[in-house]
């Protein structure tokens, strides 16, 4: 995989609501994306899009990721939502979310938009990338062409509440297991799939939001569950869930030295000694823990450690 932006915490930053979105400057998350879509109510649309071009063009967001979610490509507010905001604040603009997501054609659409609009107005053409939000039956059956539908594409984001609704699931609380369900992970295998299209594609995935905001512990579960399994951050709702997710999706201190120390290791035996199994301790290393190692140092690495 490629150097892409670290996204340990994303914050959802309610567009309609210019408090919230100067609030989001203080909040020590990796990315940020102000949202026109389901925190943003129909009557409000047309004025958030001006409230997010002001928010960019002002700028102060430090190193973070600057992101917009857009609405879905079935909706009449889709395209007045890329037009107003790539248009008036481009080039203050890392990448589009565009939610819903059910085929390659959406990205498509929405890659072939901003490839205009870049022309258009002089920006540089591809700079702007896509996040893609899986959040549906038909975008999971479709993951594989999603991913690998456009090379602006940098992650896709499972989408629990949505999904959760899309599967008829008997469930109100996004993010936990639907009561009934006792034995394993009802999600597993959605975040499996969108992790190995993502990986395969060389794309980022990010876990979404979980929805009881005052429960910390609940909330370092759920993100420990996604980042065990290699996803690289999480949608955060609240400044209580930033720091959890910052610390969840990096290596602890401790496995982020053995990781520096397998690299160093390996790397004697095979060019030093010539051989390509050593043992460090009492484990043996051959290439493949290389490769574990490398993962590790590097999401070590981008989180400073
Ligand atoms: C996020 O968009 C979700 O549906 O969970
Ligand atoms: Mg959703």
């Amino acid at each position: 995989m490629g150097e892409l932006r670290s996204r340990r915490s994303v914050l959802a930053v309610p567009a309609s609501n210019p408090r919230f979105v100067e609030k989001a400057r203080g909040l020590d998350t990796d990315a940020f994306f102000l949202d026109l879509e389901d925190a943003c109510a129909p009557l409000e649309k047309a004025d958030a899009r001006d409230t997010v071009v002001r928010a960019l063009r002002e700028g102060g967001w430090g190193g973070r990721v600057r992101t917009v979610r857009v609405n879905d490509v079935t909706t009449e507010w889709a395209y007045r939502d890329v037009i107003t905001v790539v248009e008036g604040a481009g080039a203050d603009l890392d990448c589009l979310v565009l939610p819903k997501v059910t085929s390659a054609r959406d990205i498509h659409w929405l890659d072939t938009l901003l490839t205009q609009i870049e022309r258009a107005t002089g920006l540089d053409v591809g700079r702007i990338g896509i996040e893609a939000q899986i959040e549906d039956a038909r975008g999971l059956t479709e993951v594989d062409a999603i991913a690998a539908a456009s090379p602006r594409l940098e992650s896709l984001v499972y989408g629990p509440a949505d999904f959760m609704a899309s599967l008829n699931m008997k469930s109100l609380v996004v993010g936990e297991q639907p009561p009934g369900y006792d034995t394993g992970d009802a999600y597993h295998y959605v975040l499996m799939r969108i992790l190995t299209a993502a990986r395969a594609h060389g794309l980022q995935a990010i876990d979404g939001p979980y929805l009881r905001i005052r429960d910390v512990d609940a909330f370092r579960r759920s993100a420990a569950r996604t980042a065990a399994l290699g996803f690289d951050g999480k949608w955060v709702l609240h400044p209580l869930q930033v720091e959890a997710a910052n610390e969840v999706y990096a290596p602890s201190q401790e496995d982020y030295d053995k990781a520096e120390l397998i690299l160093d290791a390996y790397a004697h035996a095979t060019a030093v000694d010539r051989r390509g199994a050593v043992m460090l301790g009492s484990e043996m290393l051959d290439e493949a823990s290389r490769k574990m190692a490398l993962v590790v140092a590097g999401k070590g690495r981008a989180a400073g450690l």
